[in-house]
């Protein structure tokens, strides 16, 4: 079965996002299985080819993330990512057979770098198991991806056998990822160049591009990929992934879009849901987006100087190659203030792109008629800050009921704090040095870890001294790190909610293997 939806024209560009394997693979960009199923609902929704929906073998959230993205997603194929090790592979191929369009990804390293360090295996053994487990996984599924992990500093000699031997145990794509960003653009189109001439039966497979940005070339590699005759292109929302990051998909998107004259080629995705994507995978991953970031940050369509705002305003064109509404920023039409009703605050979230059940959308209707009695006008910025800061805790398993705190020259500071832990209330006082310290030193005693406190940040949502204040939280647990967020008016309790929405995600991390782990 072709993997893009619209049938297998030579220039259609198959879309496969991993924002939910390699994206969360980013310090600190944990997701909530809920937050999962809704980018992949969104990512389903907008047009994605395949969604890479996690790595079975990981952990037992993992699986099950998987396995309910396989049975929810109605267009696109969903893959699931598996080392080359028999259990890894069997493990995917019970979280995607749920799906309409089931794949196993699999992969092992090639490059000598990684053989002789990383798996101490030798060249021949590599080949084998490549033989051996494409072989096994492409006896549960009919699609199976394989990746040369560390393509880009394979000697091509290597690279190609390795390829051959994929393609002749069962391999339809054919991915060659710059795993550690060091491919120039040249270099990574004539890799694919000289694999698709040399190897046999090349031409049975759909080849793929996998590129990350630590010298800031993932999406010019990418392109480069497709020169060189690569037909998908692996890419995450926001660019989020290991280290420096995945090339973004709304970028490559939009280059396809934009400059279809020097890249004729055809992308099913709706750019129109760019944005929107955009801001609930920063939601669900507590990961903000930087604000000069192409197509998604905030100033991309801002003009600052004189001479670039006249000439907007006499023609768009003249300073912006695309338009805002082809990304899916909309035009601010409703001013929201505390005389909204529901049918208004109903109107602006479809407006901003969200789409919230019954019950999401009444909690969010209490709490922004909360905002509007404290605040005058109430921005599209408060309210997605405040749905946003809804999705991401809706479904926690420690929540803050209320907060007391004492504050001020006197001191001592204290707080004293009731959390919901799994359904039942426990209440802590503590002193600190200041109140946010002494929030989180109640919080510590409520629940506690062994994580240590990274980073502290509060950020206005919005301009004036009754903003919303948006804080991030980072703690630490031996290898794991992870980063929350939590919005309000008052800056204390937004501080509150974002420990303990980190606390939540250290809690669902724990135990997760790693997918760098080598083969066997
Ligand atoms: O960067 C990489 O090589 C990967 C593989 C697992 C495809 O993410
Ligand atoms: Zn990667």
């Amino acid at each position: 079965m072709s993997p893009t939806r619209a049938g297998d024209a030579a220039d259609r560009i198959i879309i496969f996002d991993t924002t939910l394997r390699d994206g969360e693979q980013s310090p600190g960009a944990t997701m909530s299985f809920e937050g999962k199923l809704e980018v992949a609902a969104l990512l389903d929704a907008m047009g994605v080819d395949v969604i890479e929906a996690g790595f079975p073998i990981a952990s037992i959230g993992d699986f099950e993330a998987v396995t309910a993205i396989a049975k929810q997603t109605k267009g696109a194929t969903v893959a699931g990512l598996a080392r080359a090790i028999e259990g890894d592979i069997s493990r995917c191929g019970e979280a995607v057979r749920h799906a309409k369009r089931p794949r196993i990804h699999t992969f092992v390293s090639t490059s000598p770098i990684h053989l002789a360090h990383q798996m101490m295996k030798s060249e021949a053994e590599v080949l084998e198991i490549i033989a051996r487990t494409v072989g096994q996984a492409r006896n549960l599924v009919p699609d199976v991806e394989w990746s040369a992990m560390d393509a880009t500093r394979t000697s091509l000699d290597y690279l190609c056998r390795c390829v051959e031997a994929a393609i002749r145990a069962g391999a339809t794509t054919i991915n060659l990822p710059d795993t550690v960003g060091f491919a120039t653009p040249a270099e990574y189109e004539a890799m694919f160049r000289s694999v698709r001439e040399r190897v046999p039966g090349a031409d049975r497979a759909i080849f793929s591009t996998h590129c990350h940005d630590d010298l800031g070339l993932a999406v010019a590699n990418s392109l480069a990929g497709l020169a060189g005759g690569a037909r998908q292109v692996e890419c995450t929302i926001n660019g989020l992934g290991e280290r420096a990051g995945n090339a973004a998909l709304e970028e490559i998107v939009m280059a396809l879009r934009t400059r279809r004259d020097a890249l004729p080629y055809a992308c099913g995705v709706d750019n129109t849901m760019l944005t929107r994507a955009s801001k609930l995978v920063s939601a669900v991953a507590s990961f903000p987006v930087q604000h000069n970031k192409a197509i998604v940050g905030r100033n991309a369509f801002a003009h600052e100087s004189g001479i670039h705002q006249d000439g907007v305003l006499k023609h768009a064109l003249t300073y912006e190659i695309m338009t805002p509404e082809s990304v899916g920023v909309a035009k601010t039409s409703l001013v929201m203030g505390k005389h909204s009703g529901r049918a208004a605050f109903r109107d602006k979230l479809r407006e901003l792109g969200f789409a919230l059940g019954e019950n999401a959308f009444q909690d969010a209707f209490v709490r922004f008629k909360a905002l509007a009695d404290r605040k005058r006008i109430v921005y599209d910025e408060d309210i997605e800050a405040l749905v946003d800061d809804e999705i991401g805790h809706a479904h926690e398993r420690i929540k803050v009921t209320s907060l007391d705190v004492h504050a001020g020259t006197a001191g001592p500071q204290t707080a004293a704090i009731t959390l919901d832990v799994d359904g039942a209330p426990r209440a802590f006082k503590a002193t600190g040095n200041g109140p946010v310290d002494a929030i989180f030193n109640a919080i510590v005693a409520l629940v506690p870890h062994n994580g240590t406190l990274d980073l502290y940040q509060v950020h206005a949502v919005t301009q004036g001294t009754d903003a919303q204040a948006e804080v991030t939280v980072r703690l630490s647990e031996g290898e794991t790190q992870v980063s929350a967020r939590g919005a309000d008016p008052d800056t204390l309790v937004a501080s509150a909610r974002a420990y303990v929405a980190a606390l939540n995600k250290l809690r669902a991390k724990r135990g997760k293997i790693r997918y760098d782990t080598p083969a066997g």
